[in-house]
């Protein structure tokens, strides 16, 4: 099946109260494990990027058609989009061109005003070219790959003004960070959630940091409109281990155990284990069209 945009498995979530996993990718091995998962579990899924992966991959036209020719040969058959995570106006625009489905358009760090403007003109383009976008209000706090937030809750009067330019889908902060949650994280806060539904309706929420947000966190979201669950540093922290225990096993050291096939096997499979924890809590298992 051919890449697709995120428009048809977010509505199909939004209605059947689940959410869509939005996995980051850093490499093949990465790309390889989430697809493989997705395909067993007949899970739609999105495959997120964020520019610093796409730089280390060297380049938008690299990992878009890395994506899309694995997709083909792996055969599968379920709904795919490759979306640009975090992307600047410049970087959705690149996306755009070299053949994402998906792009968001992160303006969160604007004046309120010129995140507005610069999100109508990616949500002309992106849907002149049948892809779909998302946006932000607020701030998802932390760091990822070199773009940092301060963690602002999102005021639903903002929120609404950019669901009303078109977005497809609405990332908007409440309380939620990128990375590993402190031990004294308040946890989410979902009055602030309740909010921005009452104000936007419709509008599918995207739920970023999903990282070691609680399974009860995650249902409650979920109830309240969230249809898109981003998850990067576990895949990360997943890999690491696994690969840490074959280093420490001293598997490297035994017959052919340093040719890279076998050095990224484990945490290959690692990432395959967590990513299928995540799409049985998000919901999506089995719901692929
Ligand atoms: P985590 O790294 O906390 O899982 O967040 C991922 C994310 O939100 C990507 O945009």
């Amino acid at each position: 099946m051919p890449l697709v945009n995120a428009k048809e498995m977010i509505e199909k979530a939004r209605e059947g109260h689940y959410a869509v996993g939005a996995f980051n990718i850093n490499n093949l091995e990465w790309t390889k494990a989430i697809l493989q998962t997705a395909e067993e579990l007949k899970a739609p899924v999105m495959l997120g990027v964020s520019e610093g992966a796409n730089k280390y991959m060297t380049g938008f036209e690299v990992v878009a058609a890395m994506v899309k020719a694995m997709v083909e040969s792996m055969n599968i058959t379920v709904p795919v989009a490759l979306h640009l995570d975090h992307g600047s106006f410049e970087g959705a625009k690149r996306a755009l061109k070299a053949g994402y489905t998906s792009v968001m358009f992160d303006g969160s760090h604007y004046p309120f005003e010129e995140n507005v403007a610069k999100t109508k003109e990616i949500v002309s383009l992106a849907h002149f070219m049948g892809c779909t976008v998302e946006a932000e209000v607020g701030s998802i706090g932390g760091e990822e790959d070199g773009v940092t937030g301060r963690g602002e809750v999102a005021d639903p009067q903002e929120c609404k003004k950019i669901a009303d330019l078109g977005i497809d889908f609405l990332a908007a902060g409440i309380g939620n960070i990128h990375g590993k949650y402190p031990a004294n994280w308040q946890g989410l806060d979902f009055d602030a959630l309740a909010a921005i539904k009452a104000e936007c309706g419709n509008m599918p929420l995207v739920l970023h940091g999903g990282t070691g947000i609680p399974e009860e966190m995650i249902k409650k979201a979920i109830s309240l409109g969230v249809c898109k669950i981003n998850v990067n540093t576990e895949c990360q922290l997943y890999f690491a281990e696994a690969t840490r225990k074959y280093i420490e096993a001293g598997k490297d050291l035994e017959k052919k155990g340093f040719d890279p096939r076998k050095l990224l096997a484990p945490g290959t499979e690692a990432i395959k284990e967590i990513v299928k924890i995540k799409m049985e809590m998000f919901g999506c298992v089995g719901k692929a069209f």
